[in-house]
């Protein structure tokens, strides 16, 4: 069967290769494996909580409406990173045969009463997903409902599993202007290529190219973004893992980088009735 609906997941498996499949829990949203003949191509904490009472650590969580924690404006009262994340959406149902697509929607109905109090604006969000072969495709639909304009941010933040942090190397990020979380300052990337040796968490803002992660020069995976123009590269590293409950074993970040599409470094300003529409590609070579 291409597309399983269980009680709190729905799988989408490859009818040439039931190998090839695709596990999104509803709580979030939030893909939690996608592998390739049989092979895993994202991180997912052995830690991970997956019973709706907290954000899962690991696969695609979905960023919105707020990227971090804002410090003013009408986000300031939500948790970090939003309530995409932690709210349960709908399962829509199946879009397409070829490439094998569903989709996902959230609204204020499914948005706890906190956070309509915090952020109390009408929107729709439709979550698309396509399994290809060797691909994966995210696209997000972001609707104003409202009868007031809003701002929000949006961001993939996937977790990719990788062969060896001391390997990885991230592309096409070259010259670009990165907002440094970790060393609190703002310059132009130098490297040709961005290697993680310490703990690194950054924004990359408004990237023209598409970004390669590779290992020791070898692709692992092509990342296609449209209107996300911004990309985060985040490894917690040492103290950053231990630091977190969920975040297991330990030394998982040996084998884990997020490479996270967003349009994040600004808000972007919907009007009543407008939608804005985004979405990534990763082609895998892992
Ligand atoms: C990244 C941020 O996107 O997400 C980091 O740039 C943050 O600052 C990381 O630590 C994980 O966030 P969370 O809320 O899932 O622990």
């Amino acid at each position: 069967m291409p597309i399983e609906q269980r009680d709190k997941e729905v799988i989408l498996t490859l009818p040439s290769d039931e190998s090839t499949s695709v596990k999104v829990l509803l709580h979030g949203a939030n893909i939690l494996s996608w592998t390739i003949a049989g092979k895993e191509q994202l991180w997912l904490s052995e830690g991970a909580v997956l019973d709706g009472s907290k954000a899962v650590r690991g696969g695609v969580p979905l960023v919105f409406p707020v990227f971090g924690k804002a410090s003013s404006g009408p986000t300031s009262t939500l948790p970090q990173h939003g309530f995409a994340r932690l709210s349960t959406w709908e399962f829509l149902g199946q879009v397409s045969a070829s490439p094998l697509t569903v989709q996902f929607g959230l609204g204020p109905e499914n948005v706890s009463e906190a956070f309509r109090k915090a952020w109390g604006f009408d929107f729709t969000l439709i979550y698309t997903i396509a399994l290809g072969a060797d691909t994966l495709e995210t696209a997000m639909r972001v609707e104003n409902t409202s009868k007031v304009n809003w701002d929000f941010q949006i961001l993939f933040h996937t977790y990719f599993r990788i062969p060896d942090v001391d390997k990885v190397e991230v592309n096409g990020l070259t010259g670009v202007s990165v907002k440094d979380k970790v060393s609190k300052s703002d310059y132009s990337e130098s490297n040709t290529t961005v290697t993680v040796t310490s703990e690194t968490d950054r924004v990359y803002e408004d990237v023209n190219n598409d970004v390669l992660i590779a290992s020791a020069g070898k692709p692992l995976f092509h990342i296609y973004r449209k209107n996300v123009a911004d990309v985060v590269v985040w490894n917690p590293w040492v103290n950053g893992s231990k630091n977190m409950g969920d975040f297991r074993p330990e030394d998982g970040y040996k084998s884990m980088l997020c490479v996270e599409a967003g349009s994040v470094s600004k808000w972007t300003t919907l009007s009543p009735g407008q939608t804005w529409e985004c979405s990534e590609k990763i082609k895998s070579s892992l």
